[in-house]
C-alpha cells in the first residue's frame, strides 16, 4: 500500500441531512454495491438502527477508486449524528484528516451543522462543504452558501452541491476527497502503533477492534501488547471492511483495519495496540473518560435471568464502550446495574438492542443525571471519602444534614430557528431555568441562539417541545458545561407508605410542588387498579407534597362474557396472567414495569 495513495475521511451532518444515502452512493461508486441494491443504506447495519433510520454505531469502509490512473483507498469512517453519540463521532473523526460536511440545502445550517463544524475545526480537519437535496424544488443553495459563509466563513466558491438521492455530483465530490485531503502523514519507521476506534464481540474469535494505525506496520502473527499492559498477544485476524470483510496479512500506518488477536486478546475503544516491543509505557495508560449524562438502573425481569442478562450486558458494554456499567442491587429488584448513558437516547437504544440482539429482558429504572454534591465533615460519613461527591443514584443522597453545597449539571444548548418563533423559543428555555448568551443572526430569516440550561431540563423532551413549538423547524444541539451550585431536593415517592426506591429523583427546589402533583397524578393514571386502596404520596425531607388516592376495584375481563364461548374466554384469562408476568409488585401493590421508565418522562 501506497501511503500516498491513502484518504482517511468521514461524513459528518446533521440528522437526516443524507449521510447514510451519500455513504451508498460512494459504495455504488465504487463499485462495492451494485446500483439500486436492495439493501439501502448498508452502513447501517444493526437491526434497531433500521428500525429507527438513524446510525448508532460507527462503522468503515474502505473503497477503491482509480483517479489519473492511480488507485486510491478511500477509507470512509462512517459517523453517527445524533448529540447522543457524540462521542462516536469524536472518535471517528480521530482517524481521520478530512471531513465531508454536509447540509440539506432545504433546511440549511442546523445546531448539529453548528457542532459538527466545531469539532472538525478543533481537530484541524481539511472541510468539504457539500449542500445535499439540491434536486428538491426548494433547495436554496444560494442562501445556504450565505449562512456557512457567515457562522464558519467559508468560502461560497468551495461548496459543492449534490443529491445523494439521485447521484448528482457523487463523483465530483469523491475526488475532491482525493484532491482537497491531504494522505495521512504517518511514520512508517517506528514500531507499529494503533489507535482503536471501535469495538465488537464475534461469537468464535471474540473482541474484533477496528483500528487506525499510525506508525509502523502489522501483520497476522505479529506479537503486540495493549499499551498500558505488559501482557503479549498475536494477531490472528487481519482485514480491511469493504464494508464486509477483506482478510490481508498485513497493514501499515495510515490505514483503518479490523484487528482481532483471539478470543482472550481483549481491546477497548480508545485504547493503543502496540508492537510487543514498543516503548509506550506497560503501567498506567488506558481509554479516555466519557462523560455520563444519564444513569439508570438495569435488572432482570426475574433473578433467574440474572446470568444472562449479565453475560448480554458484558458483550453490549465491550461493543458499546460509551456505556458505564457497575454492578448495583436493589431490595426490591434484586440484583442488578447501574448504567451511565450518554443520554435518553442511547438508554433507549441499549435497551432495545439488549432484546433484539441480546434477546435480554430487562427493567430499566427511571433515568436520572448524575449530581454532585459537596458534603459538610467529610470524615463523619464514612462511605464518602472525598469532600465532592458524584451521585449517580438519588438513593445515595445523604440526609440534607450532612450536605453543604448541591450541584447539578449544565449545558449550553445551541439552537437554530427561524426569526418567527424567536419569543417562544425563548419562552421555553426560560421556562427550562436557561440563561442567555449572546445570539447571532444566520440569515435575515435565521437566527442562532445560545443557553446555558441545566441538563435534567434539556434530557427528558426540551427537543420534542422544541420541534412542536417551531413547526418543526428549530433544531437543538448541547454540549457539557460542567456543574454548577443548584439548590436540590431528594424527592422520594410512597405507596401505602412504603418507599418505592426506583422512582426516588432529585429535583430543584423551586421545581418540588410542580413535580410532585405531576408524580401523584401520573401514577394514579398508570398504576392499574388493585384489590385494595392506594395511597400515593411524594415527599420531600419528611414533608407530604401531593398526595393522591387509587380507589379499589376488581378486574373481571370476563365479566362481559358471561355464559359465552368457552375458548374466548380461556384466552382472555391467559392474556391476563401474561399481563401480570409484566408487573412488579411494592407493598403487594402492581406496578407495570414500563412505569418505571415512563413516569419520569414529562
Ligand atoms: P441519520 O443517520 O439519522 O443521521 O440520517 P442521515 O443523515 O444518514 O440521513 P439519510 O441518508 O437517512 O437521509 C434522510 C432522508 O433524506 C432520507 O429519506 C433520504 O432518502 C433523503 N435524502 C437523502 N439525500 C437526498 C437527496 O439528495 N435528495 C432527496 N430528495 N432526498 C434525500
Amino acid at each position: 500500500v501506497d501511503v500516498r495513495l491513502i484518504r482517511n475521511f468521514s461524513i459528518v451532518a446533521h440528522v437526516d441531512h443524507g449521510k447514510s444515502t451519500l455513504a451508498d452512493r460512494l459504495l455504488e461508486i465504487t463499485g462495492v454495491i451494485k446500483p439500486g441494491a436492495e439493501r439501502a443504506q448498508v452502513l447501517d447495519q444493526l437491526q434497531v438502527e433500521r428500525e429507527r433510520g438513524i446510525t448508532v454505531k460507527a462503522v468503515t469502509a474502505s473503497l477503491n477508486y482509480v483517479y489519473n490512473n492511480e488507485k486510491y483507498l478511500l477509507n470512509l469512517i462512517d459517523t453517527p449524528g445524533h448529540v447522543d453519540f457524540s462521542n462516536e463521532v469524536v472518535r471517528s473523526v480521530s482517524a481521520c484528516q478530512g471531513v465531508i460536511l454536509l447540509v440539506d440545502a432545504n433546511e440549511g445550517v442546523q445546531a448539529q451543522t453548528v457542532a459538527v463544524h466545531s469539532l472538525a475545526k478543533r481537530n484541524n480537519l481539511v472541510i468539504i462543504p457539500v449542500l445535499n437535496k439540491v434536486d428538491l424544488p426548494r433547495a436554496n443553495p444560494e442562501n445556504c452558501k450565505g449562512q456557512m459563509k457567515s457562522l464558519f466563513n467559508i468560502d461560497p466558491e468551495t461548496v459543492l452541491s449534490i443529491s445523494a438521492k439521485k447521484g448528482w455530483g457523487v463523483k465530483e465530490l469523491l475526488e475532491a476527497v482525493i484532491t482537497r485531503i491531504p494522505a495521512p502523514t504517518v511514520d512508517l519507521k517506528s514500531p507499529f502503533m494503533a489507535h482503536i476506534i471501535d469495538t465488537w464481540h464475534d461469537r468464535y474469535r471474540g473482541v474484533l477492534c477496528l483500528a487506525y494505525i499510525h506508525s509502523g506496520r502489522v501483520e497476522v502473527g505479529s506479537a503486540v501488547r495493549w499499551s498500558g499492559e505488559s501482557k503479549q498477544h498475536v494477531v490472528k485476524h487481519l482485514a480491511l471492511l469493504r464494508p464486509s470483510e477483506e482478510p490481508v496479512d498485513s497493514a501499515v500506518a495510515g490505514q483503518v483495519v479490523m484487528v482481532g488477536c483471539g478470543p482472550k486478546g481483549g481491546g477497548a475503544v480508545g485504547s493503543q495496540l502496540v508492537s510487543s516491543d514498543h516503548p509506550a509505557a506497560t503501567a498506567g495508560a488506558g481509554a479516555p473518560a466519557v462523560k455520563h449524562m444519564v444513569y439508570a438502573g438495569v435488572f432482570p425481569a426475574d433473578q433467574s435471568q440474572h446470568p444472562m442478562l449479565s453475560d448480554a450486558i458484558k458483550k453490549l458494554g465491550l461493543n458499546d464502550s460509551a456505556v458505564s456499567i457497575h454492578p448495583d442491587s436493589s431490595p426490591a429488584l434484586g440484583q442488578g446495574w447501574r448504567v451511565g448513558f450518554l443520554g435518553l437516547l442511547h438508554l433507549d437504544v441499549f435497551s432495545q438492542r439488549l432484546f433484539q440482539e441480546y434477546k435480554a429482558e430487562a427493567i430499566l429504572t427511571a433515568p436520572s443525571v448524575p449530581y454532585k454534591i459537596r458534603v459538610k465533615g467529610a470524615k463523619i460519613i464514612k462511605q464518602y471519602k472525598g469532600e465532592e461527591v458524584i451521585i449517580t443514584n438519588p438513593l445515595q443522597l445523604p440526609h440534607p444534614h450532612h450536605i453543604e453545597e448541591y450541584y447539578e449539571p449544565f449545558v449550553i444548548g445551541t439552537i437554530i430557528t427561524p426569526v418567527e418563533y424567536l419569543g417562544s423559543v425563548n419562552t421555553l428555555c426560560i421556562d427550562r431555568r436557561g440563561a442567555p448568551l449572546p445570539s447571532s443572526a444566520v440569515d435575515d430569516r435565521t437566527t442562532l441562539l445560545q443557553y446555558i440550561l441545566p441538563l435534567s431540563e434539556v434530557l427528558v423532551d426540551f427537543h420534542d417541545t422544541l420541534k412542536s413549538i417551531t413547526s418543526g423547524f428549530a433544531s437543538f444541539d448541547y454540549q457539557d458545561y460542567g456543574f454548577h451550585p443548584s439548590p436540590l431536593v431528594r424527592m422520594d415517592i410512597l405507596l401505602n407508605g412504603v418507599l418505592v426506591e426506583e422512582l426516588t429523583s432529585i429535583v430543584h427546589a423551586s421545581r418540588a410542588e410542580p413535580t410532585a402533583r405531576r408524580l401523584t397524578d401520573k401514577l394514579k393514571e398508570m398504576i392499574p387498579r388493585q384489590m385494595v386502596q392506594v395511597a400515593i404520596q411524594a415527599m420531600v425531607g419528611g414533608k407530604v407534597l401531593s398526595r393522591e388516592t387509587l380507589k379499589a376495584y376488581r378486574k373481571d375481563v370476563t365479566a362481559k362474557l358471561y355464559g359465552g364461548d368457552v375458548t374466548r374466554r380461556k384466552k382472555l384469562l391467559k392474556q391476563q396472567s401474561e399481563g401480570k408476568k409484566k408487573m412488579r409488585s411494592v407493598a403487594n401493590i402492581k406496578i407495570p414495569r414500563n412505569t418505571f421508565i415512563d413516569v419520569l418522562k414529562r
